[in-house]
């Protein structure tokens, strides 16, 4: 990938870890879902195995998503990949594994979607969190697809990975939105904030959108409360259940 970006694409309605609540989030499985589920653009969470390796999970740990327990930081990509990623979700998900970002992005390719990959760095390597997530996106996202999006709540991480891929767009995630945003993404060079739906109201919308930075919110699983953020003018929404989310 080294062409510029031609602008978003970012579609009104990203499945959230894949599809979610379909599915093992995360997971290929999870991926695939939100495809037979219409979905054109899936969010992952992206974070770094203690050999650095790029794989799929949203927590710190294993404990709640897979079979495993202890942290993500201290574990090799061999030792995760072992792990059962499915069961807890459902029987029929056994077979699930925690995927690298790199089948990932194989996976996204066949079934034509894109993708927001959130970067989640452990504490300690946020900086290299960022830079690796960005150079294996450089080197391994198809061309044909499009463009990805990267977003972090770290801004450290953010800016490691405008260091390395500045073409690719970035988006500053936060649970309530800062007072300082505009000075936050001027000094990321990014023009979209991704934010909790719950944590906003209309005004703060209003000025966002005035500032001609993209609004996009999660994890919104209701129709009406998506209705209104299209409304107020949010972009897109990450939702656990995109078949409850109205046509647009
Ligand atoms: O990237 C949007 C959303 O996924 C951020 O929150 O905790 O679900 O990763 P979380
Ligand atoms: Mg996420």
């Amino acid at each position: 990938m080294t062409t510029a970006p031609q602008g978003s694409t970012v579609p009104p309605i990203i499945g959230h870890r894949g599809a979610g609540c379909h599915a093992p989030e995360n997971t290929l499985a999870s991926i695939r879902r939100a495809a037979v589920l219409g979905v054109r653009w899936v969010e992952l969470d992206a974070r770094l195995s203690r050999d650095f390796e790029v794989i799929l999970l949203h927590d710190d740990t294993v404990d709640r998503t897979s079979d495993g327990s202890g942290l993500v930081a201290e574990k090799d990509w061999a030792e995760l990949q072992a792990l059962d990623a499915g069961t807890w979700y459902g029987e029929a998900f056994s077979s699930e594994r925690i995927p690298s970002l790199r089948q990932a992005i194989t996976v996204l390719a066949e079934l034509g979607l894109g993708a927001n990959v959130e970067i989640k760095p452990c504490v300690g390597r946020e900086d290299a969190t960022g830079r690796i997530v960005a150079r294996l996106l450089n080197e391994k996202w198809p061309a044909a697809s499009p463009i990805p999006l990267i977003s972090s709540f770290n801004l450290e991480t953010l800016k490691a990975a405008r260091d390395v891929a500045p073409y690719i767009p970035r988006a500053l995630a936060v649970s309530t939105i800062p007072e300082d945003w505009r000075e936050q993404l001027v000094e990321l060079g990014s023009n979209a904030l991704h934010c909790d739906h719950k944590h906003i109201y209309v005004g703060q919308v209003r000025e966002v959108l005035d500032a001609k930075c993209a609004l996009r919110c999660f994890t919104v699983n209701e129709a009406d409360r998506a209705r209104t953020l299209y409304d107020w003018g949010v972009e897109a929404v990450f939702t656990d259940y995109p078949e409850r989310m109205p046509m647009r």
